[in-house]
């Protein structure tokens, strides 16, 4: 019912060109077919990868309190799991010393639990979107490492707190580790010493012990980045430290990582015996910005035209080649279902992806499997297929 409450949305003409584009260039007309003679509603990712992995998606405010509506219906759709975009970031659910705002928070958890969702709460130590006030006295001096530590255990016991046994699993720290495996010189680094991440993952636990404690970062398909997590992890682990998973966070280009990076990492981490996950997929299709290929949120680059050049669409040829991309990604997260146990893409649409804004401010952005209007792209249906076939495979 709710499936065709946002299909309806839709112009019905141009889904089935959309459609009917995407099944021609897939070999996917029998697919198509079934589903007009079914009224037209697109197959759920989440029933296609159900003995799988979960499907999930990192939603704004508009989406988890349903004010937008048609995306909250392919939310419910489409996806088992979610992540809060922003809402659980320091600086939003903490941006004061004393004042923490739940409003939203509380929003997005209630909206997770009715629908039945795993819940994903992100993040809770990172360099970024956490205001300056917490590495800072009164005066504006760094502080100690014992009031660090201090204020971060307050916040974890806070945040974690409120929602344990709610949110089922956390991206403890976030973003710890340089491009070449060492150490990024953070705050959190500079004051408390190395142990600040082993001290984030024992006070989240202390707060909720049942809960999945993740270490999240970008670019671990490159060798170095990755050497240096399975070390950070192998320590922690060794330490008994309680890490159950790394998260990639899989904000691809459509030439990196190549597949063999993404299978060599996957079973790099599956053999530290952790659990492994995708957490912020998309895969972005525009001209690159920068030289710099991984995903820290401070780079920012001038518009320019050459940079924008789809304002108007996404040519064909362009959309096959995002289709394939995503049937080969698939294809590896699929050969690792039982150490994989979710892929989560970083938002819903392409309209809210966060991708329209970074590097590049302004950008008419391609990165998701649901276009600006939220029809299903040809790379949804690849996906579709390459569920499909795997399971006939099994
Ligand atoms: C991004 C959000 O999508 C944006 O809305 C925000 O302005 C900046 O952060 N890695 C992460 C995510 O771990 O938290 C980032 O999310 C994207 C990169």
């Amino acid at each position: 019912m709710r499936v065709m409450k946002y299909f309806v949305q839709c112009s019905v003409r141009e889904h089935l060109r959309t459609m009917f584009r995407a099944a021609a260039a897939l070999s996917l007309l029998p697919l198509a077919f079934s589903l007009l003679a079914a009224g037209q509603a697109p197959p759920a990712l989440k029933d296609a990868f159900k003995d799988s992995f979960l499907i999930g998606a990192a939603l704004n405010p508009a989406e988890f309190t349903e004010s937008d509506a048609r995306d909250a219906a392919i939310v419910k759709a489409q996806f088992d799991s979610i992540s809060p975009e922003n809402v659980l970031k320091w600086e939003s659910v903490h941006p004061e010393p004393g004042r923490y705002d739940f409003d939203l928070p509380d929003k997005y958890v209630a909206f997770g639990e009715k629908n039945h969702m795993f819940i994903v709460g992100h993040t809770l130590v990172w360099h970024h979107q956490t205001p300056k006030w917490v590495f800072e006295d009164a005066k504006g001096n760094p502080v100690d490492r014992e009031t660090l530590l201090k204020r971060m255990r307050e916040h974890i016991q806070a945040v974690v707190g409120r929602y344990k046994g709610r949110v089922h699993g956390w991206d403890v720290v976030n973003e710890a580790l340089e491009d070449d495996g060492t150490l990024r010189q953070t705050p959190w680094l500079k004051i408390i010493g190395e142990e600040y991440i082993a001290k984030a993952f024992e006070f989240a636990h202390e707060a909720d012990p049942k809960a999945e404690l993740n270490y999240n970062e970008f670019s671990l398909e490159n060798e170095a980045k990755r050497n240096g997590a399975i070390e950070l992890i192998r320590k922690l682990r060794a330490q008994g430290v309680p890490v159950t998973g790394v998260g990639l966070q899989g904000h691809y280009k459509i030439d990196w990582p190549s597949v063999d990076q993404l299978d060599a990492a996957i079973a790099a981490f599956a053999k530290l015996g952790v659990k492994v996950m995708i957490t912020e997929l998309d895969v972005d299709v525009l001209p690159p910005a920068m030289q710099y290929r991984g995903a820290d949120i401070s780079a920012n680059v001038e518009l320019q035209p050459k940079l924008n050049p789809y304002t108007s669409g996404l040519p064909d040829s362009v959309q096959q080649t995002l289709a394939n991309r995503y049937s080969d990604l698939f294809g590896v997260f699929h050969k690792h279902h039982g150490v994989l146990t979710r892929v989560t893409f970083w938002g819903v649409t392409d309209a809210s992806s966060w991708l329209n804004n970074w590097p590049v401010r302004g950008r008419t952005s391609y990165p998701l499997l649901f276009d600006r209007d939220g029809r299903p792209k040809p790379a949804f249906y690849s996906v579709i297929k390459a569920a499909r076939e795997a399971s006939a495979a099994k």
